[in-house]
């Protein structure tokens, strides 16, 4: 994955986004990245890495000129992150649409 990769695929929220938001907001909880652009409140399936995320970001915090490594190697392979979400959805009886603001 890359920073501007969408973390959030329903919203098209980037991990960089999360990121700052996190380290900015001093977040404690994934729930309050839903005031990130909405992240994770569409089909639920990025919430997991929005904890994750939290979680390393506070213990673990990128360094300001090495975030596309950092990410790099924390993070999900964009396309099968992708296919992921793609398969949950379908489990879900969603319709795959990757812009869908609604689940
Ligand atoms: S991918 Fe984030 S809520 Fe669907």
């Amino acid at each position: 994955m890359k920073p501007d990769d969408e973390l959030c695929l329903c919203f098209h929220v980037s991990w960089r986004k999360v990121i700052n938001y996190i380290r900015v907001h001093r977040i404690q909880r994934p729930s309050q990245l839903a005031e990130c652009g909405g992240a994770g409140t569409g089909c639920g399936w990025c919430r997991k890495q929005l904890e994750r995320l939290t979680h390393l970001v506070t213990e673990v915090p990128p360094p300001s000129d090495e975030v596309e490594q950092w990410l790099a190697d924390r993070s999900p392979n964009k396309e099968i992150y992708a296919q992921g979400r793609s398969k949950y959805r379908q489990e879900l009886g969603l319709e795959d649409r990757p812009s869908d603001r609604s689940s």
